[in-house]
């Protein structure tokens, strides 16, 4: 496989125009319709980001996470990624190896009944060697603090560490993008900060740029900047501080906003000295004294 070459490249992932149809059945289950899912999208990201996607069901976030890894191609517009285009066939086994997504359900990619023999099946595909393939396996299992799950059963894992099963599979494959579609959906609050923490951690440390789905508005402050969508489309694009605090946008996208700027909002409209963009339970507080 040809190196990646890194010079020239502006972005990590750069999306033109990208339009996504499906063909659907009608209720008599006989046409076909043609639905839009994905409307126009044009999107750069650089290496390094933590990107949060955020939008209700049925807008669209699966989608533009499986165009990505050229699991769906584009109805029109471009996908690249480190400057390859996902249309073009030859691209597909470096897109892939350099692009790690874990899907919503973590049950639908758990492989093999043990642990480590799961992380090992991505690496076995690649035609890694042994002694690379162990190495690699310590590592992403290390670094996700999954090291004394080695040699359980998958099944009798609960929903956040199977999540950490199949994102340590994919670190394993080394990719320069991780791509989580709702990792956290499945798991209770506390296995769900630790989860996003462990992301965050492998972001700044390791360099990996990170694209969160997630359809908690909370969550969106592990990352840097976040994506809303609504019916196919990009409607912000913002540092999450500026989106919790954007009521139109949040309603837009069907999700409540959070508690403390929503408090902080009302407090201003009833005449308090506040700045009226808290987000945080400290900043709040200080007014309140
Ligand atoms: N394979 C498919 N065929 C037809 N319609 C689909 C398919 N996958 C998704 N859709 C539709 O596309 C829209 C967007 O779906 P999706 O990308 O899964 O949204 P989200 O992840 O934000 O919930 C939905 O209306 C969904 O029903
Ligand atoms: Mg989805």
């Amino acid at each position: 496989m040809p190196p990646f070459i890194f010079t020239n490249i502006l972005s990590l992932i750069d999306i033109k125009n990208l339009i996504v149809d499906f063909e659907v059945a009608d209720a008599d289950g006989v046409a076909l319709s043609k639905k839009r899912v994905l409307n126009d999208i044009t999107l750069s990201i650089d290496d390094g980001e933590f990107v949060s996607i955020l939008g209700k069901n049925g807008s669209g976030k699966s989608t533009l996470a499986k165009c990505l890894n050229a699991l769906i191609l584009p109805t029109s517009g471009d996908v690249e990624i480190l400057g390859l285009n996902t249309k073009d066939e030859k691209n597909l086994m470096s897109i892939r190896q350099n692009v790690g997504m874990t899907f919503q359900n973590p049950d639908n990619q758990i492989v093999s009944s043990i642990v480590e023999e799961d992380i090992a099946f991505g690496l076995e595909n690649l035609g890694i060697e042994t002694e690379e393939m162990k190495a690699r396996i310590d590592t992403a299992m290390r670094s996700i603090g999954i090291l004394d799950l080695r040699n359980s059963m998958v099944s009798k894992l609960s929903g956040g560490q199977k999540q950490k099963v199949s994102i340590a599979g994919i670190l394993a494959m080394k990719p320069k993008i991780i791509v989580l579609d709702e990792p956290t959906s499945m798991i209770d609050k506390s296995s769900r900060v630790d989860l996003l923490n462990t992301v965050k951690y492998l972001n700044e440390h390791e360099n990996i740029t990170v694209i969160l789905i997630s359809h908690y508005v909370e969550e969106i402050m592990y990352g840097k900047r976040t994506i809303v969508l609504n019916d196919g489309r990009i409607i912000a694009d913002d540092i999450p501080s500026e989106i919790l605090l954007r009521k139109d946008i949040l309603d837009f996208a069907g999700i409540d906003m959070p508690y403390i700027p929503k408090l902080a909002t009302e407090l201003k409209n009833l005449g308090k000295k506040l700045k009226g963009n808290e987000t945080k339970v400290e900043s709040l507080c200080q007014y309140l004294k």
